[in-house]
């Protein structure tokens, strides 16, 4: 017997299953098309039914017979109608309503399944057979009532959101990036066999809940693995909130969480940028991190920009294959459902290569075996094929790049026997001159860095030819793994030297930005060199040492404005000065405002340095943001004097003070030190060096 579903008020269902790039509004026209027609058929019948009867005023007419055995019964936002089709008098159709909606059913179904129905509502169905000439029968009704779900289901993993199907886009074989403003895919593990799972989504406002079935399972992953179901949601509406729930195998439903679909065209961007996460339980801030950002931040940003090392280590634990992914995901929660995450595996976020066992570092990397990442963020198994992908938002571009492939075969060549090195450069060269970066800002994201002025990692030199690629066609690379924050001075780079610029942007004149996120969980680095001082415009600092600080980047562009802010959440083991102030509350590290420029910006100086109380009176550069501006952030301590002076060489090497009384204006003839107004906190310095006048504003 066919199954017949149909949807409670409005059948939505078609448009979340619309095939990609779906419009979403046509289908719900298609769909209200088809409630129409429905009612229409039901109205017309029973025109045709009082037309008849009028004709035949003087006949007598044969009552149509009606259904028997009918019956309802209600599940979860369901209802299943059954009966048996009049026995004597062939039907042309039977009739189902559902409040001011009926649904026509041919003879021989006897059968419809309604879905999308309210929670706890006791339901009326009534059928009717009609007659080939027009007859109704007597309505029969049944009822039923609907359970009130439970809504405290918490999956294993999930649920979590992305926007990346695993099938191939057809040049480069890299996972394909779906479209943000008419797509979602929502993901959970229920970890129990033979489950299916359902999401039920609805745009927030609406009452009815459509129902999605998972995708087809991804087939290729070892035995004993476990199953991710996905749910991949296409004809949404462009800038939208979403409602949904996702149902556990007992029945019971999670909480309601919200996303939202991003505008179809716009001129913006805004997404956090996480890494080093690698929460062993009790020990590291994850946690701390993740609700800061739930609570304090979710408006700021539209998606996730994950640079690796999710899992403290990709190994099996208590008897857990992927015991260490299910506490990243857990403790993330609360975020990861709402808003979507585009993510690049780390060296923890793999196994330890069996086969090589001539290092001693317990981290090593792995470009062989990506399962576990795969198997999270929906990406093909067969790992002959890339796991690197690009995809756009908004006015930027993203190409994302596997650092674990130069690693791993940087330090084991004779295993390279495809050419995966080249080919990742290759590709990287291709997406970074392809039409998709024809959006005005063009990031690349990876784990390790191509640059770290802290040193002490080894891995950095075989990612370093990546830059190559950049100047001119890359604005910022975003990146992790030294479990330090540090933002470079503007670089003008390729594999062997670099120079630096006086401004970020992609004019010939102009430097790319290398950014390395703090660790969002796992032990910050202290490592120090005396290449920070000379290559950062930033890095946490306390009296010129490095501050050790957890955390994370957000970064908000319109137009040609930048905006990036870097919250800090302290240490793991405080190990800072006491003068830090280091109480494992939030506070801003960073803070960078430019206009990117077409025409280079102009300046006297040929750079500008930041010399105070706060870098231990070491040189820090400043950037400049626009004609004759040099701007820094600087972070007061509790409890600190601060002091500061500019010094550059104009005619010269020389300090540039401010005597009293202070004017605002910083000359070389002045001695004494600039003026800082009192309270701890992040202050912008600007500095204009032709007219010598400098501010010193609290930053919001
Ligand atoms: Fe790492």
């Amino acid at each position: 017997m066919r199954r017949i579903l149909v949807s409670w008020l409005i059948l939505l269902t078609l448009a979340v299953l619309a095939p990609a790039c779906d419009d979403g509004g046509a289908a719900n026209n298609a769909n209200n098309a088809n409630n129409t027609n429905n009612t229409n058929n039901a109205n017309n019948a029973n025109n045709a039914n009082n037309t008849n009867n009028t004709n035949n005023t003087n006949n007598v007419v044969t009552p149509m017979e009606g259904v028997s055995d009918a019956r309802a019964d209600c599940i979860l936002r369901r209802a299943k109608v059954t009966w048996t089709d009049p026995q004597t008098q062939p039907a042309a159709a039977i009739l189902v309503r559902a409040g001011d909606r009926t649904v026509e059913v041919a003879p021989g179904v006897e059968t419809v399944d309604l879905t999308g129905l309210p929670d706890d509502t006791e339901l009326t169905f009534g059928l009717r057979a009609r007659a080939a000439d027009g007859r109704l029968s007597e309505e029969t009704t049944v009822s039923c009532r609907t359970p009130a779900p439970s809504t405290d289901y918490l999956p294993p993993v999930g649920p979590y959101l992305t926007l990346l199907t695993p099938a191939p886009e057809p040049v480069h074989q890299t996972p394909t990036a779906l479209d943000p403003s008419t797509h979602m895919v929502v993901h959970y593990e229920s970890a129990v066999e033979g489950f299916s799972g359902t999401v039920f989504v609805r745009p927030t406002g609406e009452t009815a809940w459509l129902e999605a079935p998972q995708d087809p399972a991804v087939t290729g992953f070892p035995a004993g693995f476990g199953e991710v179901h996905h749910f991949t949601l296409a004809g949404l509406t462009p800038d939208t909130a979403y409602e949904y729930q996702v149902l556990g195998p007992d029945g019971a439903l999670t909480p309601v969480f919200e996303f939202r679909t991003l505008p179809a065209a716009h001129d913006r961007v805004r997404f956090l940028v996480l890494g080093d996460n690698q929460d062993e339980l009790a020990l590291q801030r994850w946690a701390a991190v993740a609700a800061a950002l739930v609570s304090g931040h979710l408006d700021e940003f539209d998606f996730i920009v994950h640079v690796g090392d999710m899992a403290k280590d990709d190994v099996e634990h208590e008897g857990e294959r992927h015991y260490w992914w299910r506490v990243f995901f857990e403790k993330g929660r609360e975020l990861f459902a709402r808003r979507p995450i585009y993510a690049t595996p780390g060296n923890h976020d793999t196994p330890a290569n069996p086969d090589v066992t001539s290092f001693v570092d317990a981290y090593w990397a792995n470009a062989e075996d990506t399962l576990s990442f795969r198997k999270y963020f929906y990406i093909d198994p067969n790992m002959t094929l890339p796991d690197d992908y690009h995809f756009s938002a908004g006015c930027a571009f993203f190409a994302v790049a596997n650092t674990e492939v130069p690693v791993f075969y940087g330090r084991h060549p004779e295993r390279d026997t495809t050419g995966r090195v080249d080919a990742q450069r290759a590709w990287l060269n291709a997406v970074l001159g392809g039409p998709d970066t024809s959006r005005p800002w063009v990031f690349v994201v990876n784990h390790v860095p191509p640059f770290a002025p802290s040193g002490g990692k080894d891995e950095v030199p075989f990612v370093r030819p990546y830059v190559t690629n950049f100047h001119r066609r890359v604005d910022w690379n975003l990146a992790g793994h030294v479990h330090q924050y540090q933002r470079t001075r503007p670089l003008v780079a390729d594999a062997d030297v670099h120079a630096f610029a006086k401004e970020y942007g992609r004019q010939a004149s102009q430097g790319v930005g290398y950014l390395m996120v703090p660790p969002a969980g796992q032990w910050p680095r202290a490592e120090q060199l005396e290449a920070m001082d000379e290559e950062l415009a930033s890095y946490p600092m306390y009296a010129g040492n490095a501050a050790l600080e957890t955390g994370f980047t957000i970064i908000q562009i319109s137009g040609e404005d930048f905006s990036l802010r870097t919250w800090g959440l302290g240490d793991v083991n405080a190990r800072n000065p006491a003068g830090y102030g280091d109480t494992g509350g939030k506070r801003l590290l960073d803070a960078l405002n430019y206009t990117r420029r077409a025409t280079p910006s102009t300046s006297d100086f040929p750079w500008c340095h930041y010399r105070g109380s706060t870098n231990g009176w070491k040189t820090t550069a400043m950037t400049l943001v626009e004609d004759s501006t040099w701007e820094i952030t600087v972070l007061v301590t509790p409890g600190e004097a601060p002091g500061f002076k500019f010094f550059t060489d104009h005619t010269g090497e020389r300090w540039y003070g401010d005597d009293p009384p202070l004017d605002g204006l910083a000359h070389s003839w002045e001695a004494a030190n600039l003026a800082f107004p009192p309270g701890a906190g992040a202050y912008t310095i600007r500095f204009h060096d032709v007219l010598r006048h400098y501010t010193v504003t609290p930053v919001p």
